[in-house]
């Protein structure tokens, strides 16, 4: 057989047993008709190949690719650039240490440098009963929390090398974890399922973060060119700070108590007038009309 995208012969994966395939299969279909395109498809459908192998294997590429009438080559290239997807096999926990700058400073690289020490393994390898993966992760956003270990992508805040080793101590011996929000954890796999799009079915979990609410489909309205209402979203239609033709800037004003752009007083919000920190050009920047 070859793969005539590549022009090569097929490298030979082993294929999912019949059962596991079928599932999968009706899964893939579920997923595929959520898009206008297809290939669209691709992102919730390796996630879906993780739920059950781990990680993306030459097994799991070669199904994507043939759901989606891709090529391999396509399906590796996107699952090699995303680190969500993992390239060889992982712990049933992948605990997450946030190593940039205001964590590494908050006591995230000596966290990081405990963990190592304490589970017997460098990054991205995993405890010999598989059970705990370590890794360095970039700013997850909530640096206000640091320093930050994530379980699964669930958010462990304000942690201390103490803390962290009882966290992954009590992540081997299978004792109750839970982060400090959002849903209860579970393990690699089942996150996999969850992020394939597929409803969290354990209980507790949707009243734990509220639900994802119900399917908007207000992104493929806009690229039709149609009008978005408030039943998009299940909220009001929220109004531009940008003034709309006939308004004066205070009119689109936000919030309530919210100033619009044109009274807000940070530098952040508008170029400077004035050029006082470039003394060659002390008039300012030149307009477009003055050329
Ligand atoms: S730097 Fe760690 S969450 Fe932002």
């Amino acid at each position: 057989m070859t793969d005539v995208s590549l022009g090569m012969p097929q490298l030979p994966a082993a294929d999912y047993p019949a059962e596991v395939r079928a599932r999968l299969e009706a899964d893939a279909k579920d997923i595929i008709a959520r898009y206008p395109d297809s290939r669209s498809a691709l992102l919730p459908l390796l996630h879906l190949t993780q739920s059950v192998d781990g990680y993306v294997t030459r097994t799991g590429i070669r199904f994507c690719a043939e759901q989606l009438e891709l090529t391999t080559a396509e399906v590796t290239a996107v699952a090699t650039f995303y680190s969500m997807y993992r390239r060889k096999p992982s712990g049933d926990y992948q605990v997450g240490v946030c190593t940039n700058t205001l964590c590494a400073v908050m006591g995230g690289d000596a966290i990081f440098d405990e963990l190592k020490e304490h589970l017997g393994v460098g990054n991205n390898e995993t405890t010999p009963d598989g059970k705990v993966t370590l890794e360095h992760i970039e700013c997850n956003a909530a640096c206000d929390f640091a320093p930050v270990v994530m379980v699964n992508w669930e958010f462990f805040d304000n942690q201390t090398p103490a803390s962290a080793k009882r966290l992954v101590d009590d992540l081997i011996a299978g004792r109750e974890v839970r982060p400090t929000r959002g849903a209860p954890l579970c393990t690699y796999k089942e996150t996999a399922r969850i992020l394939a799009g597929f409803p969290d079915q354990r209980p507790g979990a949707v009243e734990a973060t509220g639900g994802a609410g119900p399917a908007s489909l207000a992104g493929l309205r806009l690229s039709r060119g149609e009008a978005l209402s408030g039943a998009d979203s299940g909220q009001p239609v929220r109004r531009s700070s940008v003034p709309q033709q006939g308004e004066t800037p205070a009119a689109s004003s936000g919030a309530p108590g919210h100033p619009s752009p044109a009274e807000h007083a940070s530098s952040h919000d508008a170029p400077q007038e004035t050029a006082v920190s470039d003394p060659a050009n002390p008039a300012g920047p030149e307009s477009e009309e003055g050329k």
